[in-house]
């Protein structure tokens, strides 16, 4: 089994933070004196920076005449990323004792649609005149059926002052104020920036495109959930032993196989497709393949020497998914071995730096006994078709490769390991023909770091 679980790299993906950022800011408690009028914190133009751990792997690994031109290219595409993951987040400080009520967060808005801005409102001792002013940086504000002209002022531009004399009757404007956005964009942020007389506030408006739903339309039916997926390579006696033992429990359950055989043996059976490519085209091609065939809600994934036993039951990898239905994928047990690791990743401007722990988890899942949240699973895992679809397997990584998908999943798949799930692993003989192409010959492996120094942007993993 060790040898199955192969070391392997690569990182990332980040979330929109805005809303746990600001909360975290609201709970923070400790005070800091901060001048009253910048109410926004830019976190990222501070230079970061990672430190490698001894017996670390660096990444580097391209020729040294190559290597400016390769920084300057990774540079780059690393800005365009942080442009389209927004990792570029403002702190926002909420005004103490402020007289202002605003929405703190939760204000989202389609593009260039009116929305009402919730919860808007001035509380305040009595004075002879009341004043306040919105601006927004990208987009437009109004107040939805404005009574007078005087009261008003900017109707449908950037920045509009309220005044009245009368404390109800402004608050009553106020809650009739809306905001479109002028840009098109499908996943943006712009700021209001509200104030009367000293007092500031800034709040966000989130701006998303919603989009469509995408369900499966299965029945409360093993094979219509789940479709099993392997991929095989000059190891069909295997692949014979596994479509028996799983024939003897699932009679009817789809089958997918992508073989990349030099050689391909026709496979056949009632419900079993098997998707024959071009000679030797790697390990990650393959899932690929496989995995976009898919047309049920779930796949389980094994290797072609794995082995159904009578204990092996995809029944209960349904059953916890459907109870959670936040998680992407769940991992089981191969012979007795739960392989389980999480990922420490800290970004760096100059590449991030990664850590796989072996046996680490964040949390126990709560209500299921044995199941822990991890980053990297083992080759036994049932998995949300579109989930894993969209995060993919990066078709670069021929031979030995595993963890990398979970790498390039890392913040986007929420991922489980559970003790109770089993499914053994045919004992076999070495194979001559077959050990060339999984070993990594040391250029490929050099091929491969300098793969994931630009790919991931990463300066080092360690193991
Ligand atoms: C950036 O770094 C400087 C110096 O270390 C520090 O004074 C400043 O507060 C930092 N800014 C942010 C936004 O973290
Ligand atoms: C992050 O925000 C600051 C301040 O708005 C801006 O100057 C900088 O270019 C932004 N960086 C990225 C990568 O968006
Ligand atoms: C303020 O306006 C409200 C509603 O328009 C009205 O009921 C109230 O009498 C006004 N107050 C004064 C002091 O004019
Ligand atoms: C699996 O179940 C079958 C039928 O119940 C039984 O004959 C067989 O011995 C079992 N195998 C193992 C390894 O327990």
């Amino acid at each position: 089994m060790k040898k199955k679980i192969i070391i392997c790299l690569i990182p990332i993906a980040c979330f929109i933070y805005f809303l746990p950022e600001i909360n975290q800011q609201a709970r923070g408690g400790s005070l800091r004196v901060i001048p009253k009028p910048s109410m926004t914190l830019h976190l990222s133009p501070n230079s970061s920076s990672c430190d490698c751990e001894d017996e670390s792997v660096l990444y580097q690994n391209v020729p040294t005449d190559q290597l400016d031109d390769i920084i300057k290219r990774r540079k780059k595409e690393y800005k365009g990323y942080q442009l389209r993951m927004k990792t570029n987040v403002s702190i926002l400080l909420a005004p103490a004792n402020s007289p202002l009520q605003y929405p703190i967060s939760g204000f989202i808005v389609t593009p260039q649609q009116k929305s009402v801005i919730p919860g808007l409102a001035l509380h305040t001792q009595k004075r002879k005149l009341y004043k306040v002013t919105l601006r927004v940086d990208s987009g437009v504000l109004a107040v939805k059926d404005a009574p007078d002209e005087k009261e008003v002022n900017g109707q449908d531009e950037s920045e509009l002052t309220i005044t009245s004399t009368n404390l109800t009757q402004l608050n009553n404007l106020l809650s009739r104020v809306t905001y479109t956005s002028t840009i098109y964009h499908i996943r943006t942020s712009d700021l209001v920036h509200f104030s009367f007389e000293d007092n500031k506030a800034t709040f966000p408006v989130l701006i998303r495109r919603p989009s469509v739903p995408v369900l499966y339309n299965s029945v409360n039916d093993i094979n219509s959930l789940v479709t099993i997926t392997t991929k095989t390579f000059l190891r069909y006696k295997q692949l014979h032993v596994l479509l028996k033992s799983i024939r003897r429990v699932y009679p009817k359950i789809k089958i997918i196989i992508a073989d990349d055989s030099l050689k391909p043996e026709s496979v056949s059976g009632d419900n079993i497709e098997q998707y024959i490519m071009p000679p030797a085209q790697g390990w990650f091609a393959g899932r690929n393949l496989a995995v976009s065939q898919v047309t049920t809600k779930y796949f389980l994934w094994v290797d072609d020497d794995f082995e159904f036993l009578n204990e092996t039951r995809i029944e209960s990898f349904v059953e916890i998914m459907e109870a959670v239905p936040e998680l992407d994928v769940l991992g089981g047990v191969v012979s007795g071995e739960q392989f389980y690791y999480t990922l420490e990743y800290v970004e760096g401007d100059e590449g991030g730096c990664l850590k796989r722990i072996q046996g680490g988890y964040h949390s126990p899942l709560p209500g299921h006994d044995g199941c822990f949240f991890v980053d990297v699973v083992v080759n036994y895992f049932l998995a949300r078709t579109d989930a894993v679809r969209r995060v993919g397997f990066d078709p670069f990584l021929n031979r030995v490769a595993h963890t990398e998908f979970f790498i390039d999943g890392l913040g986007q798949l929420l991922v489980v390991s559970c003790k109770d799930l089993s499914i053994g692993h045919q004992t076999h003989e070495e194979q001559k023909e077959y050990d060339p192409y999984r070993n990594q010959r040391k250029d490929e492996e050099q091929r491969k770091l300098a793969h994931h120094f630009f790919k991931n942007y990463l300066k080092c993993i360690k193991y």
